[in-house]
């Protein structure tokens, strides 16, 4: 862990003037076309750059919001829905008929969320990538991030339950095509009207890992890494 130098504590600063804004997540993969074809697929990302084994995908003005990785010395996650680091990533639409149109568009070519909630400020469906990382597909229930924002650190649902109520998405199209608003579908989504048959709480993905290995056992050999390779091979060494 990084130290704080020890200067005089009047002038530290508490954190930047300006602060920098998120701008892309990377994944070290042992497999960069199968998460591009997925990232493609799900969110509509393009590659910006796509080499041998590595590519940087954006699906807005970014010159990349994912990057994926495949370093030498990669190898498979143990346990990866129970090991601590990355559970999703998030991508927004900007209206709830764009959102129920995307889970529509991958439901009929087999494409199901594994999860999904209202969490009150979003509704939220859950997908797992090729190598078992979650990505949330949402939308916004005030279609305003102040509100919403507002909505999240004031409200006295959120501070009891911060998970919010399970939900069947092929409940909320039906109800969507008998013409309820999107409001309406919120209201009885969160009052969990449409709570999936036999549901059982689960907040963690399936592990794509033992399948993968056992069609391919040379997966836990991992990427090579030889001896003499430096250890950051896409950076000039300085
Ligand atoms: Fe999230």
């Amino acid at each position: 862990m990084t130290e704080i130098r020890a200067t005089d504590p009047s002038s530290w600063k508490t954190g930047p003037i300006t602060p920098p804004l998120l701008h892309h997540a990377t994944f070290m993969t042992l497999d960069v076309n199968a998460m591009v074809e997925f990232y493609e697929l799900v969110c509509g990302m393009h590659p910006v750059y796509y080499g041998h084994d590595a590519a940087w995908l954006t699906n807005d003005l970014a010159n990349h919001r994912i990057a994926l990785l495949k370093l030498p010395g990669t190898v498979p996650p143990i346990n990866k829905p129970h090991s601590a680091g990355l559970h999703h990533t998030a991508f927004e639409y900007a209206t709830f008929d764009q959102w129920l149109d995307n889970y529509e568009r991958l439901a009929a070519i087999g494409l199901e969320p594994h999860i999904c909630f209202d969490h009150g400020m979003t509704m939220s469906m859950y997908y797992a990538d090729p190598d078992g990382n979650g990505v949330e597909i949402q939308v916004d229930n005030f279609r305003d991030w102040g509100m919403s924002k507002e909505w999240m650190w004031a409200s006295q649902e959120f501070a009891a339950d911060y998970i919010g109520a399970p939900f069947d998405p092929a409940k909320l199209v039906e109800a969507r095509r008998a013409g309820l608003s999107p409001d309406e579908i919120h209201e009885r989504t969160y009052a969990r009207q449409y709570v999936p048959e036999g549901y059982v709480p689960v907040l963690t993905f399936p592990d794509p890992w033992p399948d993968r290995i056992a069609a391919d056992p040379t997966l836990l050999d991992g990427v090579p890494a030889p001896d003499a390779a430096p250890e950051h091979v896409l950076e000039p060494q300085g």
